[in-house]
């Protein structure tokens, strides 16, 4: 071929720019995201997880909970997702900092897992609610088509007359038998102290016009640039 290497070099060079330009233009706008100080309360946000709520990251990760679950709330004008109590505002880039791997999901077959732990959206999402929900889903919801984590969890026998303080409280259906306990494994802890870390409860100053635009465009007016 006679201008091969002209045809090489300008299709070499199209492909390394998109690239190029999809990478470098993600890092501008992401790359530089830090905390943010609030100088009301000279705190940093969002602030950093507990290790074991990092551990359950790891848990979450490995048995592909975000197959089902997404962990994005999508403003207003965008969903439904602010109706459902999924979030009490919108998700911001910065939100999702803290997380090594961001486990932001594609999937809704169940709710959206951004704010699990938000008592404020959901006054019942403490760690007895999330350990029987792993053990039998069907216990909080009859009928339910999130898979039993039941492998999460030890029965043994009720040693001495006092229950482990962990043990479930299970109702009658779902409770292995007399004499015997349902003990959280460690894993199951450390996803619990995850789920109960999800919650995106602090609103950046400098992030909320991004929320605001989402509403006014709805309205047909013309977007605002959003601050930094
Ligand atoms: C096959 C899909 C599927 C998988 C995998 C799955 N879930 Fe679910 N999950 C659901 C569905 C569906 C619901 C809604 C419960 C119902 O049926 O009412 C749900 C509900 C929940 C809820 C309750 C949310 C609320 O607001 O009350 C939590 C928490 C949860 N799942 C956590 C997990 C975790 C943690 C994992 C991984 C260990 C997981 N799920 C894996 C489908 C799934």
């Amino acid at each position: 071929m006679k201008n091969g290497l002209a045809l090489f070099l300008g299709v070499f060079a199209a492909l390394a720019l998109s690239w190029a330009g999809l990478l470098l233009t993600a890092q501008r706008q992401f790359g530089s995201l830090g905390q943010f100080k609030d100088p009301a309360d000279d705190m940093l946000y969002p602030q950093p997880m507990s290790g074991l709520a990092n551990q359950g990251r790891l848990v979450y990760q490995d048995l592909g909970c975000v197959s089902c679950h997404t962990q994005q709330v999508r403003r207003e004008g965008f969903g439904t997702d602010l109706a459902r109590k999924w979030g009490a505002r919108g998700g911001y880039a910065r939100d999702y900092i803290r997380d090594q791997t961001v486990l932001i999901g594609a999937s809704r077959l169940g709710p959206d897992l951004r704010n699990a732990g938000n008592t404020e959206l959901h006054p019942y999402a403490d760690a007895d609610y999330f350990y029987s929900l792993l053990y039998a889903p069907a216990s909080g919801a009859p009928g339910s088509m999130m898979p039993a984590h039941a492998f999460l969890f030890d029965i043994h026998p009720v040693a001495g007359r006092q229950p482990s303080e962990h043990a479930l409280k299970l109702s009658s259906k779902f409770a292995p038998g007399p004499g015997l306990e349902v003990v959280p494994t460690a894993r199951a802890q450390a996803l619990v102290a995850y789920l109960m870390s999800l919650k995106d409860t602090y609103d950046y100053p400098i992030e909320r016009t991004r929320n605001a635009a989402a509403a006014e465009e709805k309205h047909g007016e013309k977007p605002k640039e959003g601050g930094k």
